[in-house]
């Protein structure tokens, strides 16, 4: 009982420790734009789909998007430079990335989270 009551301290604050270094991961080395794009995937329903760090779900991964070669429906591959990611995000039927079964809808954004969003996803490359 005795050494129950002391680790039980030490046990905590190491499991805080942790939970610190979990939390802080995510926005650690992003810029002010990378990291206002983050808030607005969050806070616009992106995550939903693309992952709350950008690592896919029902939407394909923004981790390694940027500069990477995208196969679209049809046929044809796409470079995913910041003009293909602004036409996937404002435009999202324009090109539709391979093997998809679920349809991206249209987000109502302003410029400047558009801006920021694409900064995000060019910093998880
Ligand atoms: C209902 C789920 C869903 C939501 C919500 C959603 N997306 Fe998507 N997104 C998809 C799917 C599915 C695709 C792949 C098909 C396509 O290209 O339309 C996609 C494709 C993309 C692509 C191109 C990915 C690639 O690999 O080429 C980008 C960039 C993107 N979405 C950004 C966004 C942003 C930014 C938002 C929020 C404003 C958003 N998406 C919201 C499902 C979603």
């Amino acid at each position: 009982m005795r050494n129950w009551t002391k680790a039980l301290p030490t046990l905590l604050g190491f499991v805080m420790l942790l939970g610190a270094c979990g939390s802080s991961e995510a926005d650690r080395e992003l810029s002010a734009a990378a990291a206002a794009g983050r808030e607005v995937a969050l806070d616009k329903g992106c995550a939903a789909c693309h992952g709350d760090n950008g690592e896919g779900s029902i939407g394909p991964p923004w981790i390694g998007l940027a500069g990477s070669t995208v196969d679209l429906e049809g046929g044809g591959a796409v470079v995913a430079d910041a003009d293909y990611l602004r036409r996937s995000i404002v435009d999202p039927q324009a090109d539709i990335v391979a093997g998809m079964t679920v349809k991206m809808p249209v987000t109502e954004l302003s410029e400047a989270q558009v801006d920021n969003l694409i900064a995000y996803i060019e910093e998880l490359r």
